[in-house]
């Protein structure tokens, strides 16, 4: 079992607090603007709205504009190196800012600079970047920030184990829907993945934290919740627990306002019939799944360290379409694992047929150094890989229009997320399954519950018209 005093401790957030009001003083009133630009999964997302909390209590105004801040943090990626050589190429663009504004601060931070030989990388070749901080220093940024605006020091801090923090403010955008983390970490090791190495073991946050956090979120006026981890079946495990994850579900059921309750990721080898039953008996908890399969070869599922069987995830799959027959399933996908074959990956196009997904997120095979699979030999070339690639996502496109066409015709609840961005006349929401629906309306609809007839379904979004304003 895990050491459990992971939680900082009250006095030491505070001294956190009081570092925020002391630079919140040293700006005296003047108008100060900070930017956070966020690279990343939603866990990263959550961490900014932690990132963007802090500098809000220190008396900064948030901006999108890069140009006018006073402070720009980058909160990174490191899952793919994609994620890495856009974060390197947005950083050396902002050289020509700190000439023109040498006080400009720039701060690095997130799960790229967690390791070491980036963190070196940034201290020794972009002298510009101000401060950097890792996952697991995230709480104590005021006083890294304080450390650099009155000391006018570089500080690299990526020191620290795995660790919870509470009571940091977060910045919620004031949508209707919010993300809440439950625990973070990771103790998987799948081959090819760096997240354990810069996130560290897991780690589930208290109960009532995680209730009282989403009380507060319901009071003001969230109606759906997103709980995250990289791995949610396993919360409570670190406390001896099992089933820990479902119980948090019925949990979070019970709070008024609450409508609409989701949840990622779910590692196949942990989801449970438990969870799954849960899932059916509670209304609230949206019948949507994201199961990451990964591959559909049991031989490279196993080089991958997954621990389950394409046989063992197709038998969920099963369970949870019976229990829940309207279900929408999505995954991940790694496309070119080092020893991936033809043939192996014959065996994952053929699953994507079997468990039928609504869509996939498709990755092609990044190599991370550190990570197990970093050592091994890629048997397949680029141009194999780049057309194996092409080859799923044809397949899936025609499975994802079947998956959607099966709407056209129904009326479903969708919560209105606000204007389309790619067509002004029309509104969009969400419906239980999380796909995108467009309909004619008005702003006033922002952030309510409307019941709309699906009228036509494309690959990637449904069309409908609004029968009906819900009160909920
Ligand atoms: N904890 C989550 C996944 C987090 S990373 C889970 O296990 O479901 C999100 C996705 O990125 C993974 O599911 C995987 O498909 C992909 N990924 C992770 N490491 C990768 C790598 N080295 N190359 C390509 N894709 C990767
Ligand atoms: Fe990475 Fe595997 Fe952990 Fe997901 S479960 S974060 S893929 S190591
Ligand atoms: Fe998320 Fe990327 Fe870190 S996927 S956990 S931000 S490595």
């Amino acid at each position: 079992m895990a050491d459990r005093n992971v939680k900082i401790s009250k006095q030491n957030i505070e001294k956190q607090k009081e570092f925020m009001l002391l630079i919140k003083k040293n700006l005296g009133g003047k108008k100060a603007f900070a930017h956070v630009e966020t690279y990343g999964c939603q866990q990263n997302v959550n961490d900014s709205q932690r990132i963007e909390g802090m500098l809000l209590e220190m008396g900064y105004t948030l901006t999108d504009n890069r140009e006018e801040a006073d402070v720009i943090i980058f909160n990174t990626c490191a899952v793919r190196e994609n994620a890495e050589m856009r974060v390197y190429g947005n950083l050396g663009a902002l050289k020509h800012l700190k000439k023109k504004n040498p006080s400009l601060i720039i701060a690095v931070c997130g799960c790229m600079v967690q390791q070491e030989h980036i963190a070196a990388r940034i201290k020794a070749k972009y002298r510009h970047v101000d401060l950097v901080f890792g996952p697991h220093t995230l709480w104590k940024f005021p006083s890294l920030l304080f450390d650099v605006t009155e000391h006018k020091e570089r500080v690299i801090n990526i020191s620290g184990e795995g660790v919870i923090a509470e009571g940091i403010p977060v910045h919620y955008d004031g949508g209707a829907k919010a993300f809440v983390s439950i625990m973070y970490g990771c103790n998987n090791f799948c081959t090819y993945c760096i997240v354990p190495y810069v996130r560290g073991r897991e780690r589930s946050r208290d109960e009532e934290d995680i209730l009282n956090e989403i009380r507060t979120l319901s009071q003001s006026g969230v109606r759906e919740i997103m709980l995250l981890g990289q791995n949610v079946n396993s919360y409570g495990k670190d406390r001896g627990e099992t089933d820990g994850f479902s119980r948090l579900l019925e949990k979070v059921c019970e709070i008024d306002g609450i409508e609409r309750i989701r949840f990622m990721s779910s590692h196949p080898k942990d989801i449970s019939p438990t969870l799954l039953h849960t899932m059916a008996q509670n209304e609230k908890i949206c019948n949507q799944l994201h199961l990451p399969l990964q591959s559909g070869s049991n031989r490279v599922l196993s080089e991958m360290n997954r621990n389950y069987t394409a046989e063992k995830y197709l038998e969920t799959v099963k369970l949870a379409r019976t229990l829940m027959p309207d279900i929408a399933l999505t995954t991940d996908i790694i496309v070119g694992f080092p020893t991936e074959t033809e043939e192996d990956f014959t065996k994952t196009l053929d699953i994507l047929r079997e468990a039928k997904y609504d869509s996939i997120f498709s990755f092609i095979y990044s190599r991370r150094e550190g990570t197990k699979a970093a050592e091994l030999e890629n048997v397949a070339t680029e141009e194999e890989i780049n057309n194996r690639f092409q080859r799923m996502l044809d397949v899936q496109n025609a499975l994802s229009y079947e998956c959607n066409a099966v709407h056209e015709g129904k009326i479903e609840e969708v919560l209105v997320e606000g204007r389309s961005k790619t067509d002004e006349h029309m509104m969009t929401g969400r419906n239980y399954a999380n796909k995108i629906v467009n309909f004619k309306g008005d702003d006033s609809l922002k952030d309510k519950f409307v019941k709309v007839k699906i009228t036509k379904a494309q690959t990637w979004i449904l069309y409908g018209e609004i029968i009906e304003i819900l009160d909920k």
